[in-house]
């Protein structure tokens, strides 16, 4: 199917009556997200650490859409006590889940730090939380009607990830941007793995994976308070000057997710992204895959391997 130049969420169908969960949605492309489909009519659950950053993007959301039909609910994706109590508690709200958008992340942290469980930062949040997050939330969303959608969010970066069995938590060896490539990979390999599996099995789920290009938000900024090396500050320095001066609008990034998210034009198992140059900004088009990301056994053995560390069978 094509995809309508310039896509808004204009363009996708009512969400009255769909219940939508976006994680990260404090700031950036997942307040974006957010804001797209309760603009639509869905409940949306704005997710996040910090539950005074998360008033804030309440706040700041009723002030954009007075309708909006949303509320916080404080997730940690560093931790898996916090992702399993968030997904009992939504159970006890919800029976079912329509929209569930993996959009958290943290980017380069300058020394290698942990998780709760002991998982490399970065590997755990952006990846290892939204595994177990999936599937906790697994049994809301095949009861969805037509079926719920997973939305991933991958990375320009995932080109240079690879994924470092014998190391994945970085311990032998951590650079910042590596590990950060490595969990973005991560992203895109569990949305194309998690389609196959899905159907293969016969679950009535959907899942897309999508990447905003580059786009101005705070992911650039470190909230770390680990002190940073000289090329760390460098590269951080030059990828805030980049995502400022080359990169698109929150609002323009966040559109592949909510084309992900909502468009009934989106595939399973597809890939979006800006279609501009290096798709690094642009009208929602099909995302190139990087080769590494098709492997199926390296896509067998991380989830295998994610089961076992997060102890969620999906
Ligand atoms: N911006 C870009 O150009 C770009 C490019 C490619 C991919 N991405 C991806 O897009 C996603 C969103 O990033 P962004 O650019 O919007 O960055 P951002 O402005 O820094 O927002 C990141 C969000 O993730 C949340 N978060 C961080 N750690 C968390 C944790 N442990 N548990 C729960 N929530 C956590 C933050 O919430 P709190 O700090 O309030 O808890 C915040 O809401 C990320 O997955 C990123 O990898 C962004």
């Amino acid at each position: 199917m094509t995809i309508a130049a310039k896509w808004t969420i204009d363009r996708a169908p009512d969400l009255t009556g769909r219940t939508a969960v976006v994680t990260g949605a404090t700031g950036g492309l997942g307040y974006e997200v957010a804001r797209g489909l309760a603009s639509r009519g869905a409940s949306v659950l704005l997710t996040g650490r910090d539950a005074v950053r998360g008033a804030r993007a309440l706040d700041a959301l009723r002030a954009q859409l007075p309708e909006a039909r949303a509320e916080f609910l404080p997730l940690d994706l560093a931790s898996l006590r916090s992702v399993a109590d968030f997904a009992a508690d939504l159970k006890e709200r919800t029976d079912t889940l329509d929209i569930l958008v993996n959009n958290a992340g943290v980017m380069a942290s300058p020394r290698r730090q942990e998780t709760a469980d002991g998982f490399e930062l970065q590997f755990g949040t952006n990846y290892l939380g939204h595994f177990a997050l999936t599937g906790h939330l697994r049994p809301l969303l095949v009861r969805a009607t037509g079926g719920g959608r997973v939305v991933s969010v991958a990375s320009l970066a995932a080109w240079q990830g690879q994924i470092v069995f014998d190391d994945l938590q970085g311990r032998h060896r951590y650079t910042p941007f590596s590990a950060y490539q490595q969990s973005k990979l991560a992203n895109l390999i569990f949305a194309l793995e998690l389609n196959r599996v899905a159907q293969s099995a016969g679950w009535r789920l959907h899942s897309i994976a999508a990447h905003p290009g580059w786009a101005r938000t705070d992911i650039a900024v470190s909230r770390s308070s680990a002190p940073q090396g000289i090329v760390e500050r460098l590269m951080r320095r030059i990828v805030r000057v980049g995502f400022r001066y080359l990169g698109q609008s929150a609002e323009a990034g966040a559109r592949p997710i909510l084309f992900a998210a909502a468009a009934p034009e989106a595939r399973d198992g597809g890939y979006y992204g800006p279609g501009g140059r290096g798709e690094r900004r642009g009208r929602v088009t099909e995302a190139r895959i990087p080769p590494q990301a098709l492997s199926l056994s390296v896509a067998r053995r991380l989830w295998a391997v994610s089961e076992r560390l997060t102890g969620v069978a999906l």
